[in-house]
Protein backbone atom coordinates (compact mmCIF):
# COMPACT_ATOMS: atom_id res chain seq x y z
CA UNK A 1 0.00 0.00 0.00
CA UNK A 2 1.31 3.27 -1.14
CA UNK A 3 0.64 5.97 1.87
CA UNK A 4 -1.13 9.75 1.61
CA UNK A 5 -2.34 12.30 3.61
CA UNK A 6 -4.44 15.01 3.12
CA UNK A 7 -5.11 18.16 5.15
CA UNK A 8 -8.31 20.45 4.44
CA UNK A 9 -9.87 22.87 7.08
CA UNK A 10 -12.52 24.91 6.52
CA UNK A 11 -11.02 28.22 6.43
CA UNK A 12 -8.15 27.72 4.01
CA UNK A 13 -10.02 28.06 0.42
CA UNK A 14 -8.43 28.55 -2.79
CA UNK A 15 -11.70 30.68 -4.36
CA UNK A 16 -15.59 29.85 -4.82
CA UNK A 17 -16.40 27.70 -7.71
CA UNK A 18 -17.61 28.90 -10.52
CA UNK A 19 -20.41 26.58 -11.97
CA UNK A 20 -18.89 27.33 -15.76
CA UNK A 21 -16.10 25.02 -14.86
CA UNK A 22 -18.31 21.68 -15.93
CA UNK A 23 -19.25 22.90 -19.85
CA UNK A 24 -19.16 21.28 -22.66
CA UNK A 25 -19.01 22.02 -26.28
CA UNK A 26 -20.89 21.54 -29.47
CA UNK A 27 -18.97 22.38 -32.52
CA UNK A 28 -20.98 21.70 -36.21
CA UNK A 29 -18.18 18.95 -36.54
CA UNK A 30 -18.87 15.23 -37.37
CA UNK A 31 -21.97 13.69 -35.97
CA UNK A 32 -21.47 16.65 -33.02
CA UNK A 33 -24.78 18.17 -34.25
CA UNK A 34 -26.16 16.12 -37.03
CA UNK A 35 -26.96 12.81 -36.59
CA UNK A 36 -25.94 13.71 -32.52
CA UNK A 37 -28.04 16.08 -30.76
CA UNK A 38 -30.18 16.46 -33.81
CA UNK A 39 -31.98 13.18 -35.57
CA UNK A 40 -35.22 14.28 -37.05
CA UNK A 41 -36.83 10.17 -37.56
CA UNK A 42 -35.39 8.99 -34.93
CA UNK A 43 -37.91 7.45 -32.17
CA UNK A 44 -36.54 9.69 -29.76
CA UNK A 45 -36.65 12.27 -31.98
CA UNK A 46 -38.82 15.44 -30.29
CA UNK A 47 -40.88 17.83 -32.75
CA UNK A 48 -38.11 20.12 -33.28
CA UNK A 49 -36.06 17.05 -34.23
CA UNK A 50 -33.35 16.77 -31.05
CA UNK A 51 -33.01 13.14 -30.09
CA UNK A 52 -34.71 13.18 -26.41
CA UNK A 53 -32.45 10.28 -24.93
CA UNK A 54 -29.49 12.17 -25.48
CA UNK A 55 -31.05 14.96 -23.54
CA UNK A 56 -31.50 13.17 -20.78
CA UNK A 57 -27.80 12.48 -20.78
CA UNK A 58 -26.87 15.81 -21.06
CA UNK A 59 -29.35 16.92 -18.02
CA UNK A 60 -27.69 14.00 -16.31
CA UNK A 61 -24.12 15.82 -16.79
CA UNK A 62 -25.48 18.60 -15.30
CA UNK A 63 -24.09 21.01 -17.64
CA UNK A 64 -23.80 24.58 -17.03
CA UNK A 65 -22.70 25.80 -20.65
CA UNK A 66 -21.77 24.73 -24.19
CA UNK A 67 -19.90 26.32 -26.14
CA UNK A 68 -21.46 26.53 -29.62
CA UNK A 69 -20.90 26.80 -32.78
CA UNK A 70 -17.22 25.98 -33.08
CA UNK A 71 -14.36 25.52 -32.97
CA UNK A 72 -12.40 25.65 -35.89
CA UNK A 73 -16.34 25.84 -37.74
CA UNK A 74 -16.14 28.87 -36.88
CA UNK A 75 -13.77 30.55 -38.58
CA UNK A 76 -15.70 30.30 -41.69
CA UNK A 77 -18.80 30.87 -40.51
CA UNK A 78 -21.51 33.15 -41.70
CA UNK A 79 -24.56 32.96 -38.68
CA UNK A 80 -26.99 34.60 -40.65
CA UNK A 81 -26.80 31.07 -42.91
CA UNK A 82 -28.05 29.54 -39.95
CA UNK A 83 -31.20 31.58 -39.39
CA UNK A 84 -34.86 32.11 -40.96
CA UNK A 85 -36.72 29.20 -42.86
CA UNK A 86 -34.81 26.07 -43.00
CA UNK A 87 -35.55 25.49 -46.82
CA UNK A 88 -34.13 28.76 -47.43
CA UNK A 89 -30.40 28.65 -46.04
CA UNK A 90 -27.58 27.77 -48.10
CA UNK A 91 -25.39 24.74 -47.75
CA UNK A 92 -21.72 26.06 -47.54
CA UNK A 93 -18.21 24.25 -47.87
CA UNK A 94 -16.76 24.16 -44.02
CA UNK A 95 -13.48 24.80 -45.09
CA UNK A 96 -12.29 23.11 -41.76
CA UNK A 97 -13.23 19.77 -41.71
CA UNK A 98 -13.87 19.92 -45.35
CA UNK A 99 -17.58 18.71 -45.34
CA UNK A 100 -20.74 20.43 -46.20
CA UNK A 101 -22.51 22.57 -43.68
CA UNK A 102 -26.51 22.22 -44.14
CA UNK A 103 -27.46 24.71 -41.87
CA UNK A 104 -30.13 23.17 -40.68
CA UNK A 105 -29.71 23.75 -37.23
CA UNK A 106 -28.66 27.27 -36.26
CA UNK A 107 -28.55 30.17 -33.81
CA UNK A 108 -32.48 29.42 -33.14
CA UNK A 109 -32.32 25.78 -33.36
CA UNK A 110 -29.58 25.35 -30.93
CA UNK A 111 -31.33 27.79 -28.18
CA UNK A 112 -34.13 26.00 -27.88
CA UNK A 113 -32.32 23.06 -27.57
CA UNK A 114 -29.93 24.92 -24.69
CA UNK A 115 -33.27 25.35 -23.04
CA UNK A 116 -34.33 21.65 -23.18
CA UNK A 117 -30.74 20.77 -21.98
CA UNK A 118 -30.81 23.30 -19.17
CA UNK A 119 -28.17 24.63 -19.88
CA UNK A 120 -26.88 28.11 -21.36
CA UNK A 121 -25.50 28.79 -24.54
CA UNK A 122 -22.12 30.41 -24.84
CA UNK A 123 -21.69 31.61 -28.96
CA UNK A 124 -18.24 32.03 -30.34
CA UNK A 125 -18.23 35.05 -33.34
CA UNK A 126 -15.89 34.55 -36.94
CA UNK A 127 -12.90 36.53 -36.21
CA UNK A 128 -11.20 34.45 -38.82
CA UNK A 129 -12.82 35.69 -42.33
CA UNK A 130 -15.12 37.87 -40.40
CA UNK A 131 -14.76 41.49 -38.59
CA UNK A 132 -15.78 43.54 -35.39
CA UNK A 133 -19.27 44.66 -37.23
CA UNK A 134 -20.44 41.01 -38.15
CA UNK A 135 -19.48 40.43 -34.40
CA UNK A 136 -21.35 43.20 -33.08
CA UNK A 137 -24.53 42.45 -35.67
CA UNK A 138 -24.88 39.07 -33.75
CA UNK A 139 -25.38 40.87 -30.62
CA UNK A 140 -27.91 42.62 -31.53
CA UNK A 141 -29.71 39.82 -33.34
CA UNK A 142 -29.30 37.71 -30.69
CA UNK A 143 -29.75 40.16 -27.36
CA UNK A 144 -31.53 43.66 -27.84
CA UNK A 145 -35.03 42.89 -27.12
CA UNK A 146 -36.19 44.89 -30.21
CA UNK A 147 -36.80 48.23 -32.39
CA UNK A 148 -33.34 47.61 -34.53
CA UNK A 149 -33.95 46.24 -37.87
CA UNK A 150 -31.47 43.12 -36.37
CA UNK A 151 -33.61 42.55 -33.30
CA UNK A 152 -36.63 42.72 -35.26
CA UNK A 153 -35.18 40.24 -37.83
CA UNK A 154 -35.01 37.74 -34.52
CA UNK A 155 -38.41 38.44 -33.70
CA UNK A 156 -39.92 38.10 -37.23
CA UNK A 157 -37.71 34.43 -37.03
CA UNK A 158 -40.04 33.55 -33.98
CA UNK A 159 -38.18 34.43 -31.70
CA UNK A 160 -39.84 37.37 -29.96
CA UNK A 161 -37.55 37.29 -26.52
CA UNK A 162 -33.81 37.99 -27.05
CA UNK A 163 -31.64 34.93 -26.44
CA UNK A 164 -29.96 36.83 -23.95
CA UNK A 165 -26.30 35.03 -24.27
CA UNK A 166 -23.39 36.14 -21.77
CA UNK A 167 -20.76 34.70 -23.03
CA UNK A 168 -19.12 35.00 -25.72
CA UNK A 169 -15.95 33.87 -27.65
CA UNK A 170 -13.87 36.28 -29.54
CA UNK A 171 -12.86 33.85 -32.85
CA UNK A 172 -10.73 30.39 -32.40
CA UNK A 173 -7.50 29.64 -32.09
CA UNK A 174 -6.52 32.75 -33.92
CA UNK A 175 -2.75 31.78 -34.13
CA UNK A 176 -2.59 27.98 -35.60
CA UNK A 177 -2.28 27.61 -39.27
CA UNK A 178 -5.03 25.58 -39.33
CA UNK A 179 -7.33 28.14 -38.43
CA UNK A 180 -9.45 29.57 -41.90
CA UNK A 181 -7.86 33.65 -41.76
CA UNK A 182 -5.15 33.10 -39.41
CA UNK A 183 -3.51 36.37 -38.03
CA UNK A 184 -0.41 37.19 -35.85
CA UNK A 185 -0.78 38.10 -32.23
CA UNK A 186 -1.40 41.71 -32.84
CA UNK A 187 -3.28 41.96 -35.81
CA UNK A 188 -5.63 39.73 -33.72
CA UNK A 189 -5.51 41.79 -30.16
CA UNK A 190 -6.58 44.97 -32.45
CA UNK A 191 -9.92 43.11 -33.85
CA UNK A 192 -10.76 41.23 -30.66
CA UNK A 193 -10.51 44.94 -28.87
CA UNK A 194 -12.57 46.90 -31.69
CA UNK A 195 -15.17 43.61 -31.65
CA UNK A 196 -15.07 43.45 -27.66
CA UNK A 197 -15.60 46.95 -27.80
CA UNK A 198 -18.48 47.23 -30.01
CA UNK A 199 -20.40 43.68 -28.95
CA UNK A 200 -20.56 45.36 -25.19
CA UNK A 201 -21.49 48.98 -25.98
CA UNK A 202 -24.78 46.69 -28.02
CA UNK A 203 -25.04 44.55 -24.61
CA UNK A 204 -22.98 46.02 -21.51
CA UNK A 205 -24.13 42.69 -19.33
CA UNK A 206 -22.11 40.63 -21.66
CA UNK A 207 -18.66 38.83 -20.97
CA UNK A 208 -16.00 38.24 -23.81
CA UNK A 209 -12.86 35.93 -24.33
CA UNK A 210 -9.93 36.37 -25.86
CA UNK A 211 -8.10 33.34 -28.04
CA UNK A 212 -5.07 32.55 -26.20
CA UNK A 213 -2.72 30.68 -28.08
CA UNK A 214 -3.94 27.18 -29.44
CA UNK A 215 -1.36 25.61 -27.37
CA UNK A 216 1.23 25.51 -24.85
CA UNK A 217 3.62 23.80 -27.11
CA UNK A 218 2.70 25.97 -30.14
CA UNK A 219 5.87 28.23 -30.97
CA UNK A 220 3.67 31.32 -31.04
CA UNK A 221 2.86 30.64 -26.98
CA UNK A 222 3.56 33.35 -24.50
CA UNK A 223 4.61 35.93 -27.04
CA UNK A 224 0.73 35.70 -28.26
CA UNK A 225 -0.85 35.55 -25.15
CA UNK A 226 1.58 39.19 -23.75
CA UNK A 227 0.83 40.58 -27.40
CA UNK A 228 -2.79 40.17 -27.84
CA UNK A 229 -3.56 41.21 -23.99
CA UNK A 230 -1.55 43.98 -24.76
CA UNK A 231 -3.90 45.62 -27.11
CA UNK A 232 -7.13 44.55 -26.09
CA UNK A 233 -7.21 43.90 -21.93
CA UNK A 234 -9.30 46.32 -20.75
CA UNK A 235 -12.38 45.02 -23.08
CA UNK A 236 -12.02 41.44 -22.42
CA UNK A 237 -12.71 39.22 -19.14
CA UNK A 238 -11.01 35.87 -20.14
CA UNK A 239 -8.20 34.09 -22.13
CA UNK A 240 -8.95 30.70 -23.56
CA UNK A 241 -6.85 27.96 -23.17
CA UNK A 242 -7.15 24.75 -25.40
CA UNK A 243 -5.37 21.00 -24.34
CA UNK A 244 -5.76 17.79 -25.54
CA UNK A 245 -4.07 14.93 -24.28
CA UNK A 246 -3.13 11.02 -25.42
CA UNK A 247 -1.61 7.54 -24.90
CA UNK A 248 -0.06 6.90 -28.53
CA UNK A 249 2.85 4.91 -27.67
CA UNK A 250 0.79 3.39 -24.14
CA UNK A 251 2.71 4.58 -21.70
CA UNK A 252 -0.02 4.87 -19.29
CA UNK A 253 2.13 6.23 -16.05
CA UNK A 254 3.49 8.93 -18.35
CA UNK A 255 -0.02 9.59 -19.91
CA UNK A 256 -1.31 9.89 -16.26
CA UNK A 257 1.02 12.26 -15.83
CA UNK A 258 -0.31 14.98 -18.03
CA UNK A 259 -1.78 17.09 -15.58
CA UNK A 260 1.74 18.44 -14.57
CA UNK A 261 1.74 20.22 -18.08
CA UNK A 262 -1.59 21.06 -17.73
CA UNK A 263 -1.37 22.66 -14.33
CA UNK A 264 1.58 24.93 -15.93
CA UNK A 265 -0.08 25.83 -18.87
CA UNK A 266 -3.07 27.14 -16.52
CA UNK A 267 -0.56 29.10 -14.21
CA UNK A 268 1.56 30.05 -17.03
CA UNK A 269 -1.62 32.18 -18.79
CA UNK A 270 -2.56 33.45 -15.51
CA UNK A 271 1.01 34.64 -15.28
CA UNK A 272 0.77 36.74 -18.26
CA UNK A 273 -2.50 37.67 -17.82
CA UNK A 274 -1.08 39.45 -14.49
CA UNK A 275 2.05 40.26 -15.93
CA UNK A 276 -0.14 42.59 -18.80
CA UNK A 277 -2.47 43.87 -15.95
CA UNK A 278 1.04 44.84 -13.92
CA UNK A 279 2.45 46.78 -17.62
CA UNK A 280 -0.99 48.48 -17.46
CA UNK A 281 -1.10 49.70 -14.08
CA UNK A 282 -4.47 47.72 -14.68
CA UNK A 283 -6.95 46.81 -11.73
CA UNK A 284 -8.74 44.37 -13.37
CA UNK A 285 -8.23 40.90 -13.34
CA UNK A 286 -8.42 38.59 -16.31
CA UNK A 287 -9.26 35.34 -15.76
CA UNK A 288 -9.36 32.00 -17.55
CA UNK A 289 -11.34 29.98 -20.26
CA UNK A 290 -10.09 26.30 -20.40
CA UNK A 291 -12.80 26.41 -23.14
CA UNK A 292 -11.67 22.81 -24.81
CA UNK A 293 -9.95 20.42 -22.73
CA UNK A 294 -10.47 16.21 -22.95
CA UNK A 295 -8.23 13.16 -24.51
CA UNK A 296 -8.39 13.51 -28.26
CA UNK A 297 -5.73 10.75 -29.93
CA UNK A 298 -8.16 7.48 -30.77
CA UNK A 299 -10.10 8.23 -33.47
CA UNK A 300 -6.91 10.20 -35.42
CA UNK A 301 -5.81 7.39 -38.03
CA UNK A 302 -9.42 6.53 -38.52
CA UNK A 303 -10.22 9.94 -39.91
CA UNK A 304 -7.21 10.38 -42.27
CA UNK A 305 -8.92 7.53 -44.06
CA UNK A 306 -12.37 8.89 -43.86
CA UNK A 307 -11.46 11.95 -45.84
CA UNK A 308 -10.16 10.07 -48.40
CA UNK A 309 -12.99 8.22 -48.87
CA UNK A 310 -16.00 10.83 -48.70
CA UNK A 311 -14.25 14.40 -48.97
CA UNK A 312 -17.32 16.74 -48.74
CA UNK A 313 -19.51 14.78 -46.76
CA UNK A 314 -22.04 15.99 -44.07
CA UNK A 315 -22.59 13.88 -40.63
CA UNK A 316 -19.09 12.04 -41.06
CA UNK A 317 -18.39 10.09 -38.15
CA UNK A 318 -14.89 12.47 -37.38
CA UNK A 319 -12.96 12.07 -33.98
CA UNK A 320 -14.91 9.52 -32.71
CA UNK A 321 -12.94 8.70 -30.04
CA UNK A 322 -14.02 5.41 -27.77
CA UNK A 323 -12.71 5.99 -24.71
CA UNK A 324 -10.84 3.38 -22.19
CA UNK A 325 -10.68 3.43 -18.27
CA UNK A 326 -7.30 5.06 -18.22
CA UNK A 327 -9.14 8.04 -20.34
CA UNK A 328 -11.30 8.36 -17.15
CA UNK A 329 -8.62 8.53 -15.21
CA UNK A 330 -6.54 11.15 -16.65
CA UNK A 331 -10.32 13.13 -17.06
CA UNK A 332 -10.78 13.02 -13.43
CA UNK A 333 -7.53 14.55 -12.81
CA UNK A 334 -8.14 16.96 -15.27
CA UNK A 335 -11.09 17.82 -13.23
CA UNK A 336 -9.02 17.78 -9.97
CA UNK A 337 -6.33 20.50 -11.53
CA UNK A 338 -9.34 22.99 -13.23
CA UNK A 339 -10.50 23.15 -9.24
CA UNK A 340 -7.35 23.28 -8.00
CA UNK A 341 -7.13 26.48 -10.26
CA UNK A 342 -10.84 27.56 -9.44
CA UNK A 343 -9.16 31.05 -8.38
CA UNK A 344 -8.07 31.73 -12.12
CA UNK A 345 -10.21 29.13 -13.88
CA UNK A 346 -13.64 30.63 -14.34
CA UNK A 347 -14.72 28.90 -17.31
CA UNK A 348 -13.92 25.12 -18.73
CA UNK A 349 -15.59 23.33 -21.53
CA UNK A 350 -14.67 19.66 -21.90
CA UNK A 351 -14.62 19.10 -25.96
CA UNK A 352 -17.06 18.16 -27.15
CA UNK A 353 -20.57 17.12 -25.88
CA UNK A 354 -21.77 14.31 -28.41
CA UNK A 355 -20.33 11.85 -30.85
CA UNK A 356 -17.14 13.86 -31.17
CA UNK A 357 -14.51 13.38 -28.85
CA UNK A 358 -17.24 12.92 -26.43
CA UNK A 359 -18.28 11.92 -23.04
CA UNK A 360 -22.26 10.92 -25.44
CA UNK A 361 -22.03 8.61 -28.16
CA UNK A 362 -25.24 7.75 -30.36
CA UNK A 363 -25.83 5.35 -33.38
CA UNK A 364 -28.27 7.26 -35.91
CA UNK A 365 -31.53 5.28 -35.49
CA UNK A 366 -30.21 3.50 -32.61
CA UNK A 367 -29.15 3.87 -28.66
CA UNK A 368 -26.96 6.56 -26.58
CA UNK A 369 -24.91 5.77 -24.34
CA UNK A 370 -22.15 7.11 -21.65
CA UNK A 371 -18.52 6.81 -22.51
CA UNK A 372 -16.07 5.66 -19.85
CA UNK A 373 -15.23 9.83 -19.37
CA UNK A 374 -18.92 10.63 -18.55
CA UNK A 375 -19.08 9.79 -15.38
CA UNK A 376 -15.95 11.85 -13.49
CA UNK A 377 -17.45 14.98 -15.21
CA UNK A 378 -20.83 13.65 -13.92
CA UNK A 379 -19.95 13.60 -10.46
CA UNK A 380 -17.48 16.33 -10.55
CA UNK A 381 -20.44 18.96 -11.69
CA UNK A 382 -23.17 17.24 -9.30
CA UNK A 383 -20.87 17.40 -5.96
CA UNK A 384 -17.99 20.06 -7.00
CA UNK A 385 -19.84 23.12 -5.44
CA UNK A 386 -19.36 26.23 -3.29
CA UNK A 387 -16.11 26.76 -2.80
CA UNK A 388 -12.25 24.69 -3.78
CA UNK A 389 -10.76 23.86 -0.39
CA UNK A 390 -6.83 24.04 -0.23
CA UNK A 391 -5.63 20.55 -0.39
CA UNK A 392 -2.58 20.19 1.68
CA UNK A 393 -1.39 16.52 -0.35
CA UNK A 394 1.45 14.27 0.97
CA UNK A 395 2.34 11.39 -1.46
CA UNK A 396 5.15 9.24 -2.01
CA UNK A 397 6.30 10.31 -5.81
CA UNK A 398 7.65 8.63 -9.18
CA UNK A 399 8.98 10.34 -12.83
CA UNK A 400 7.72 9.35 -16.09
CA UNK A 401 9.05 9.49 -19.40
CA UNK A 402 8.32 13.47 -19.24
CA UNK A 403 7.46 14.44 -15.71
CA UNK A 404 9.36 14.70 -12.64
CA UNK A 405 8.08 13.72 -8.85
CA UNK A 406 4.46 13.16 -10.20
CA UNK A 407 2.41 12.06 -6.64
CA UNK A 408 0.69 8.74 -7.17
CA UNK A 409 -2.01 10.41 -5.29
CA UNK A 410 -3.27 13.60 -6.37
CA UNK A 411 -6.99 15.25 -5.12
CA UNK A 412 -8.83 18.18 -4.40
CA UNK A 413 -11.86 19.02 -2.22
CA UNK A 414 -14.79 21.11 -2.49
CA UNK A 415 -17.39 22.70 0.57
CA UNK A 416 -21.11 23.61 -0.21
CA UNK A 417 -23.16 26.11 1.61
CA UNK A 418 -24.42 24.09 3.98
CA UNK A 419 -20.38 22.59 5.47
CA UNK A 420 -20.55 19.00 3.25
CA UNK A 421 -17.27 18.38 1.60
CA UNK A 422 -16.58 16.55 -1.36
CA UNK A 423 -13.11 15.12 -2.14
CA UNK A 424 -12.70 14.06 -5.60
CA UNK A 425 -8.90 11.46 -5.45
CA UNK A 426 -6.87 9.66 -7.99
CA UNK A 427 -4.92 7.00 -7.16
CA UNK A 428 -2.50 6.86 -10.51
CA UNK A 429 -0.61 3.32 -8.82
CA UNK A 430 -1.43 0.98 -11.56
CA UNK A 431 -0.23 -1.81 -9.27
CA UNK A 432 -0.75 -0.65 -5.52
CA UNK A 433 -3.75 1.18 -3.39
CA UNK A 434 -3.53 3.86 -0.91
CA UNK A 435 -4.16 4.53 1.97
CA UNK A 436 -5.03 8.15 2.32
CA UNK A 437 -5.10 9.30 5.61
CA UNK A 438 -7.65 12.11 5.85
CA UNK A 439 -7.03 15.08 8.50
CA UNK A 440 -10.39 17.35 8.65
CA UNK A 441 -9.52 19.14 11.83
CA UNK A 442 -12.13 21.76 11.36
CA UNK A 443 -15.13 20.58 9.70
CA UNK A 444 -16.69 18.95 13.10
CA UNK A 445 -19.08 15.52 12.74
CA UNK A 446 -20.80 14.36 9.89
CA UNK A 447 -24.63 12.89 9.20
CA UNK A 448 -23.51 10.55 5.90
CA UNK A 449 -20.23 9.58 4.67
CA UNK A 450 -19.92 8.08 0.89
CA UNK A 451 -17.61 6.78 -0.98
CA UNK A 452 -17.61 5.76 -4.60
CA UNK A 453 -14.81 4.50 -6.74
CA UNK A 454 -13.99 4.02 -10.62
CA UNK A 455 -11.84 1.79 -11.36
CA UNK A 456 -11.47 -1.45 -13.49
CA UNK A 457 -8.52 -4.16 -13.98
CA UNK A 458 -8.38 -3.67 -17.87
CA UNK A 459 -6.99 -0.02 -18.50
CA UNK A 460 -8.63 -0.11 -22.09
CA UNK A 461 -12.08 -0.94 -20.67
CA UNK A 462 -14.47 1.10 -23.01
CA UNK A 463 -18.31 1.48 -22.48
CA UNK A 464 -20.30 -0.08 -26.05
CA UNK A 465 -24.24 0.41 -27.01
CA UNK A 466 -24.27 -3.40 -25.77
CA UNK A 467 -22.69 -3.25 -22.92
CA UNK A 468 -23.00 0.86 -21.87
CA UNK A 469 -22.17 -0.28 -17.97
CA UNK A 470 -18.70 -1.95 -18.45
CA UNK A 471 -16.75 1.08 -16.89
CA UNK A 472 -19.22 2.90 -14.10
CA UNK A 473 -18.90 3.77 -10.85
CA UNK A 474 -19.74 1.31 -7.98
CA UNK A 475 -20.73 1.86 -4.01
CA UNK A 476 -18.09 0.92 -1.51
CA UNK A 477 -17.70 0.57 2.28
CA UNK A 478 -16.26 3.92 4.31
CA UNK A 479 -15.66 4.05 7.77
CA UNK A 480 -14.16 7.39 8.35
CA UNK A 481 -13.89 7.14 11.81
CA UNK A 482 -9.75 6.80 11.83
CA UNK A 483 -9.19 9.18 8.62
CA UNK A 484 -7.87 6.73 6.63
CA UNK A 485 -9.72 5.75 3.15
CA UNK A 486 -8.93 3.17 0.81
CA UNK A 487 -7.89 4.55 -2.69
CA UNK A 488 -7.90 1.04 -5.03
CA UNK A 489 -5.06 0.92 -7.75
CA UNK A 490 -5.98 2.67 -10.63
CA UNK A 491 -9.30 4.40 -9.24
CA UNK A 492 -10.99 7.45 -9.16
CA UNK A 493 -12.78 8.53 -5.92
CA UNK A 494 -15.71 10.34 -4.99
CA UNK A 495 -15.64 10.51 -0.88
CA UNK A 496 -18.60 12.64 0.29
CA UNK A 497 -19.59 13.85 3.74
CA UNK A 498 -22.44 14.77 4.44
CA UNK A 499 -23.54 17.44 7.02
O1 LIG B 1 -12.53 20.21 -30.68
C1 LIG B 1 -11.99 19.93 -31.92
C2 LIG B 1 -11.14 21.05 -32.48
O2 LIG B 1 -9.98 21.19 -31.72
C3 LIG B 1 -11.74 22.44 -32.45
O3 LIG B 1 -12.55 22.72 -33.54
C4 LIG B 1 -10.53 23.32 -32.48
O4 LIG B 1 -10.76 24.55 -31.86
C5 LIG B 1 -9.44 22.50 -31.82
O5 LIG B 1 -8.30 22.48 -32.56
Amino acid sequence: MRKARLVLDKDYVISSIDRRIYGSFVEHLGRCVYNGIYEPGHPAADEEGFRKDVIQLVQGLDVPIVRYPGGNFVSGFYWEDSIGPVERRPKRLDLAWKTTEPNAVGLHEFASWAKKAHTDVMYAINLGTRGPSDAQRVVEYANHKGGSALSDWRIQNGAKDPFNIKLWCLGNEMDGPWQTGQKTAYEYGRVANEAAKMMKWTDPSIEVVACGSSGFNMPTFGEWEYTMLDACYDNVDYVSLHRYYGNPHNDTPDFLASTMDLDAFIRTVASICDTVKGKKHSKKQVNLSLDEWNVWYHSNQQDQELYKREPWGTALPLLEDVYNFEDALLVGLMLITILKNADRVKVACMAQLVNVIAPIMTRPGGGAWKQTIYWPLQQASRFGRGVSLLPQITSEKAGTKHYEDVPFVDAAATMDADGSVTIFAVNRDLIDGAELACDLRSFGDFKQVTHTVLHHDDMKAVNTEAAPDAVKPVDVPIDLKDGMVILPAASWNVIRLIK
